[in-house]
Parts: C-alpha cells; sequence; structure tokens
C-alpha cells in the first residue's frame, strides 16, 4: 500500500448520474469461505479487488489445496505491498468475465493444515469468520493481522468457539490466535453484544460441529451468512433473533455474482445528499439489515428509492435512487439501530456538519474497537476541518455548522478516509486529507469514481 498519500479537495458539488461501486466486502469473504469448502467448481463473479477480500482468499489458499492456484493468484499481494490495486476495479465492467475467480473444493475435509500464519491484513470479519471455520477442523492454525487488527478484541468470538470444544488461544485477548480445531458440539449461545462477525463465525463452526448450534442475537445484525447457508441447501433456520444451524452438512459448488457494497455506496450517496443532485447506484446490494442507513437519512431529509431486480445467493439485488430534494437537517440515532449502521457511522457524521441542528449518535462506543478508535478519529477530523463534534461519555455529538476547511487524518482507516473526503465537498474551504491509500480496503477506486462524477481531488502539494 502506498503510505500516506495526502489529497487536496477542492469543495464543489458532483454532478448527478449513474455509477457502480466494487462488490460488497462482508458478502465475499462468506462466499469464498464457502467456495472453498464447497465439493466442486464454485464461481464467483465481480469479488471486489478490496485489500481485506483479498486477504480472505489469500488465507484460504494455504488451506486448500484444490482451490490453492486459483485462490493464490486472485489475492495477488493482499496484505503486502498493493499500490495500484485500487485502480484494477473498473468501474464500467466489474463483471467482466476476467474478473470470474473459479475455485475448487473438496469440502471442509479437504482442507489441509497451513504451512505458516494466516495473515488476515487489517480485516476483523476475515479474522473472526475464519477462526469459526478453522475451529471446526481437525488441525492447527494461526490467525495474524496487522497493527491496528492485533489491537481488536478477539475474545467475543474465542470464547464461544472453546465453549464448542476447539482449543482457542488468543494473545492477552487479541490476535495473533492459535487455534487446535475438530471434534465441535453445538452449543446454544445468547451472544453478549450484537455482531454479525461472531455470529457468522458460530454459524461457520456450526457447520462442522456435532449436533445443532443455535445462535441468538441480542439485536439483528447483517445476515449474509443465513441468507447465504439457506441459498446454498444447508439446514439453516431464522426464527426471530435466533438462528439454528445442523452441524455435519455439506454444500456444492455454486455460482454466483457479488453485488455491490451499500457502505460503499453510502459516501457517493452522501457527495449526492451534499451537492444536492440525483444520482443512480445499479448493481446494488439491497439486504434491508444493510440499508438501514436510509432511514436514517430520510431523516435528514434525503429520499432515496431501492428498486429490487434480482437475487444473488439469497441476496437481494437492484438499484439505488437518491434524491436529496431540501436543506440537512439533524437527528437522533438512537442505540438500538447502531448494529445496522455500523459502519456507515464514519459517514453519516460527515454529513451531520451541514444538517440544521445537532445530530445525536447515541452509545456509541463499539466504534472504538473497529479499524481504529472510530469515536475519536470522527470527532478529531471533524474538528480538524474546522467543524464541531464532541464526544460526551458513549454518545457522539455532531454540530450542523459546517466545515471551515482543514487538515484531516484518516489514522490508517477507509471509512474515515472516505468520509473526509466527500464531506470536504461541502466544506468552505479547500481541505487535505492525509492517508486516503486506505481506501483501498473496502472501495478500491474510490477517488476515481468520485472524481468521474466531477469530484475536484487531486494530490495534495
Ligand atoms: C461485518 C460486521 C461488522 C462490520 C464489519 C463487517 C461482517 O462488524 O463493522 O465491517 O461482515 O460481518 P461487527 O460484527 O464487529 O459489528
Amino acid at each position: 500500500m502506498r503510505l500516506n498519500m495526502r489529497v487536496h479537495v477542492t469543495p464543489g458539488p458532483i454532478a448527478s448520474g449513474t455509477v457502480r461501486v466494487p462488490g460488497d466486502k462482508s458478502i465475499a469473504h462468506r462466499w469464498l469461505i464457502l467456495a472453498a469448502t464447497a465439493h466442486g467448481t464454485s464461481r464467483l463473479l465481480g469479488l471486489p479487488p478490496s485489500l481485506d477480500v483479498r486477504s480472505t482468499a489469500a488465507c484460504l489458499a494455504k488451506l486448500s489445496v484444490p482451490g490453492r492456484p486459483a485462490l493464490e493468484a486472485w489475492a495477488g499481494n493482499a496484505g503486502g505491498a498493493a499500490e495500484g490495486h485500487g485502480s484494477t476495479w473498473n468501474p464500467d465492467n466489474p463483471e467482466a468475465p476476467e474478473r470470474l475467480l473459479e475455485v475448487e473444493g473438496e469440502g471442509r475435509s479437504g482442507l489441509v493444515e497451513p504451512p505458516d500464519d494466516l495473515d488476515c491484513g487489517n480485516s476483523g470479519t476475515a479474522m473472526r469468520l475464519l477462526a469459526g471455520m478453522l475451529a471446526s477442523v481437525p488441525f492447527t492454525s494461526t490467525l495474524v493481522g496487522d497493527q491496528s487488527l492485533s489491537t481488536r478484541p478477539m475474545e467475543r468470538v474465542a470464547a464461544p468457539l472453546r465453549e464448542m470444544g476447539a482449543a482457542v488461544r488468543t494473545t492477552e485477548g487479541h490476535a495473533p490466535i492459535k487455534i487446535e480445531g475438530g471434534d465441535l458440539r453445538g452449543i446454544v449461545s445468547a451472544l453478549a453484544l450484537p455482531s454479525a462477525q461472531v455470529k457468522g463465525a458460530l454459524l461457520f463452526a456450526g457447520l462442522g460441529a456435532e449436533g445443532s448450534t443455535i445462535v441468538t442475537e441480542p439485536a439483528a445484525t447483517r445476515d449474509h451468512t443465513e441468507r447465504a447457508f439457506a441459498a446454498l441447501g444447508l439446514p439453516v433456520s431464522v426464527e426471530g433473533s435466533t438462528i439454528t444451524v445442523r452441524g455435519g452438512s455439506e454444500h456444492q459448488g455454486f455460482s454466483a455474482s457479488v453485488p455491490g457494497d451499500p457502505s460503499s455506496a453510502a459516501f457517493l450517496v452522501a457527495a449526492a445528499a451534499l451537492s444536492r443532485v440525483e444520482l443512480s447506484i445499479t448493481g446494488l446490494g439491497l439486504n434491508p439489515s444493510r440499508l438501514h442507513y436510509l432511514q436514517i437519512l430520510s431523516r435528514m431529509g434525503v429520499r432515496t428509492r431501492i428498486t429490487v431486480e434480482r437475487e444473488e445467493l439469497g441476496e437481494p439485488v437492484g438499484e439505488l435512487w437518491v434524491a436529496p430534494d431540501s436543506e440537512l437537517v439533524g437527528t437522533e440515532v438512537g442505540a438500538d439501530e447502531l448494529p445496522l449502521i455500523i459502519d456507515e457511522v464514519p459517514v453519516l457524521a460527515l454529513l451531520a456538519t451541514q444538517a440544521r441542528g445537532e445530530t445525536w449518535f447515541a452509545e456509541v462506543g463499539e466504534l472504538r474497537v473497529k479499524e481504529s478508535d472510530r469515536l475519536a478519529g470522527i470527532a478529531r477530523g471533524i474538528a480538524a476541518l474546522g467543524g464541531q463534534a464532541g464526544v460526551e461519555g458513549d454518545d457522539l455529538v455532531v454540530s450542523g455548522v459546517g466545515l471551515r476547511g482543514g487538515v484531516a487524518d484518516a489514522q490508517g482507516d477507509h471509512r474515515l478516509a472516505m468520509a473526509f473526503a466527500v464531506a470536504a465537498l461541502r466544506a468552505d474551504a479547500p481541505c487535505d486529507v492525509s492517508g486516503m491509500e486506505a481506501a483501498d480496503v473496502s472501495f478500491p477506486g474510490f477517488l476515481s469514481v468520485i472524481r468521474e462524477l466531477g469530484a475536484a481531488v487531486g494530490p495534495a502539494s
């Protein structure tokens, strides 16, 4: 990754238009794991060449003998130097044939002990989902990550996996995580906190466990794992907030096209809202558990409409249309809403700098353990760009006084980098954002897409 890429944003509106965004990162991690553990060939189109997803592919390549060449080639240099990867995503043709990844699998029992550590790079989702799958296979593996990932909490996933019978050792609650898997038994687990990663890990582990694994969530989180299992005919059932998976089942290879990532789309929606222009985002994942941010936007005065056109492995796909036609107004975001907008808080908070009155985000402490301390990072970034935001206990309060211009640092966090760059489009004076290279973690091509829409973003002098 190119280090400390600093961009200069000259404020001004984007133009209206129709765009696409790279494939959904959350979905891609799950489908890659399912492809590597399937019987037979899986064909995946539209995988995002984001660093996080490449990390999962690189880890799976080390575990899967038949799938290795294709996964290894696709992963490229994930987790290592990745300069230029951002430009490999072609917004005009994300489903071009060369974007097809064909993975051979021989089921879970076809996986082999990895020759060395599995490097999850910056990706918490890779680490936690892989931990679940690896708990169910009879060999030892060690998951490692970059500096940021190595500070993030891992006991939340290690503890229930131990309860299922795996030997899981964290390093004082963090990565590296050493897992001796196999001989799992199903458990009944009431999750202490809402986390799609922990839920997903237990469901992947449950597939290889004896008996049923029953997971209850304290609040709804994204349901990509459940949807993919069901679409593949795996024995999963959902009743209210409880998900049950029966162990011992295997699945066949499958073909699917990864829909565009609604969390990446959120940055473009915000750019359209700040510019008061219409925007259409096509080929987008429209899973309701990822679109709660549209309800917050509606309360802030941004009108949107979604049209579902098809399904891919249980995931609705279609168009999101944005029509901001009124002044932005502040809103109160309740604690119960957080799990469904966990990745969109940075961009919503930056948008709130332009919304009349104050916007409150209640009990958003979980943001402290994301790719960076996002709670502090958002408040610091808004202040650095000449706005006003504060942290009160676990709440975030943003004043709609605008941004006077300034220099903000993304602190290695992809979502902070993109949120700052988009907010700068509506600042009173030019802004610099440093650490912009982090966007490649989830949205390779972000700068090209917003430049194509007319944003004046160039290298900072
Ligand atoms: C994700 C779940 C969320 C989210 C992350 C992706 C997933 O994390 O923040 O970007 O794909 O399951 P938590 O489960 O830790 O909330």
